[in-house]
């Protein structure tokens, strides 16, 4: 691999941290999930600091954790679905990593996420409608950062981690 981090990007509900966890267990690599590293460090969960902070807090908090985990090496990082509206967050993950964008159709994202209560930002009247408006708004951010763009839409998580390996293989 060309470089030291894979990082996983893409809408809520892609599957970031499941295909992320099977995809670190496949390569022997570590896996850190951002979202869950700031639940940890803050002690509070990701809707609690929305609530309580706002999401312009949160996007701060969310920069500085994508900062210091982008120093690592070895890893398959999990970023939150709104990780490339900032710049610098992608800017700081190519630097040592290859991103991968997850790229899921609405239906599919969801199915994935409806019912969950943890997405602040999908507690809406119409979630599907908000799904999208903000997937419009970030389709093209997503693709612009990529490296490397995977199709997941009804594919299995195992499908989808040896496509994945074998389009790093590539990389090399
Ligand atoms: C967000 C996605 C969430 C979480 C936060 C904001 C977003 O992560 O970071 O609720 O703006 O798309 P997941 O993509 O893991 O759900």
């Amino acid at each position: 691999m060309k470089n030291n981090n894979v990082v996983l990007i893409g809408f809520m509900g892609c599957g970031k941290t499941s295909i992320g966890k099977n995809l670190a267990n496949t390569l022997e690599l570590n896996f850190i999930d951002v979202d869950q590293y700031i639940e940890n460090k803050m002690d509070r969960t990701i809707p609690e600091i929305f609530s309580k902070k706002g999401e312009q807090y949160f996007r701060e908090v969310e920069k500085k954790a994508i900062e210091t985990i982008s120093e690592e090496s070895g890893y398959i990082i999990a970023t939150g679905g709104g990780a490339i509206l900032n710049f610098e967050n992608i800017n700081n993950l190519k630097k040592n990593g290859t991103i991968i964008y997850l790229k899921a159709e609405i239906d599919h994202i969801y199915n994935n996420i409806k019912g969950d209560d943890n997405r602040p930002l999908l507690q809406t009247d119409n979630p599907y409608d908000t799904i999208k408006v903000l997937l419009t708004e970030r389709e093209n951010m997503y693709e612009k950062a990529a490296d490397i763009i995977i199709d997941v839409t009804n594919r299995t998580i195992v499908d989808i981690v040896n496509c994945i390996s074998n389009n790093l293989k590539e990389e090399l």
